[in-house]
């Protein structure tokens, strides 16, 4: 499992930033130690969150581990590239500069905005080292064909995808992209697998999600359609010492998929040890994905197409 950064970007402040969380840097120090001792060690951040304040927070909270002891995701995104001759390179240099190391174990372009013309910058840090392993986010699968055609005239390969999938969204599994990364050997990143928050229970019509935040506008609106789907997680959950996020999180491993999930609580880090533990029946699976299609809503983020 990956642990997933996007909320540490936030500025800490209620009702200002995309998650409404209020974070501090000894609480997520605590999260990297509990992770780090229950062996979860691949950390998913980006420029993007937070204009690189996750980063840098995250490099924050790693301080004192060996640098061999964890892996640092990130990521470009084409449309905050600059000008220069190598936007890739120049992104690339400041998340180094951010997190204070000199290679970043798996860089991702962010979303296809221009596979042709980004692609190809990857393989001068490739050759480097300063990337060790390069994947794609938010690509269908022409575009995955297309960034692996570049990669592979270089000797190279997409070797990962990260995209949104969770049982409200599966539109990876619809496109058939879930079956070609099994085909060729692929690992198939899956984020958002909590929707944010609101696929675990946590949240509802009387408690929702943080007021004034991006994620607030996103799901509270539908939290009456996912009752249904969160109690019969929960109660799942419950039958195997778990809760509904727990069950949420192991769904996405039954589907041979490996989840990012954001960690803001050193506690969440109990859950992925529960749901790596947690071997759902076929017919739990189909029952869930039938409650999840019941409930009829569309979680597609802003900055994703249509797969
Ligand atoms: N490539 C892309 O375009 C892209 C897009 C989105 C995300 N991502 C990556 O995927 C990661 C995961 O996505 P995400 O953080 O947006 O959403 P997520 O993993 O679906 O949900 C994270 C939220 O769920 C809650 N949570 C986490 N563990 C929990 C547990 N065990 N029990 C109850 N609640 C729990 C926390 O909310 P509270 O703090 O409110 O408790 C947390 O902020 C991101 O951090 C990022 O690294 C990538």
């Amino acid at each position: 499992m990956a642990l997933g950064t996007w909320a540490w970007g936030d500025s800490g402040e209620v009702g200002d930033g995309y998650f409404g969380s209020q974070l501090t840097g000894p609480g997520l120090r605590k999260v990297v130690e509990k992770a780090h001792s229950n062996g979860f060690t691949l950390w998913d951040t980006a420029v993007v969150y937070g204009m690189g304040r996750s980063e840098a927070v995250l490099a924050q909270a790693l301080k004192g581990y060996d640098r061999s002891e964890y892996q640092l995701s990130t990521k470009f995104t084409p449309q905050i590239a600059g000008d220069g001759d190598d936007p890739v390179a120049d992104m690339l240099e400041q998340s180094l500069d951010r997190m204070g190391t000199d290679y970043v174990d798996l860089y991702w372009i962010h979303n296809p905005a221009d596979v042709a013309r980004w692609t190809p910058l990857l393989i001068p840090p490739l050759k480097s080292g300063k990337i060790k392993h390069v994947g794609v986010s938010n690509h269908n699968l022409e575009e995955i064909a297309l960034a692996d055609q570049i990669l592979g005239e270089a000797g190279f390969r997409v070797e990962a995808v990260q995209n949104h999938y969770s049982l409200l969204y599966r539109s990876s599994e619809r496109a058939g992209i879930l079956d070609h990364c099994r085909e060729h050997d692929v690992r198939f990143l899956s984020y958002m697998v909590l929707e944010q928050g609101a696929l675990t229970g946590r949240y509802t019509a009387a408690g929702p999600l943080p007021e004034g935040s991006v994620r607030a506008a996103a799901y509270n609106g539908i939290l009456p359609r996912l009752r249904a789907l969160t109690d019969r997680m929960g109660r799942i959950g419950q039958d195997r010492g778990g809760s509904a996020a727990d069950v949420a999180t192991a769904w996405a491993i039954a589907k041979g998929t490996t989840p990012i999930v954001g960690v803001t609580k050193a506690g969440y880090i109990d859950g992925l040890v529960r749901a790596r533990g947690i071997d759902l029946a076929d017919e739990e699976i189909a029952e869930l994905e039938a409650l999840a299609d019941a409930a009829d809503v569309d979680t597609r983020g802003s900055w994703e197409h249509e797969m």
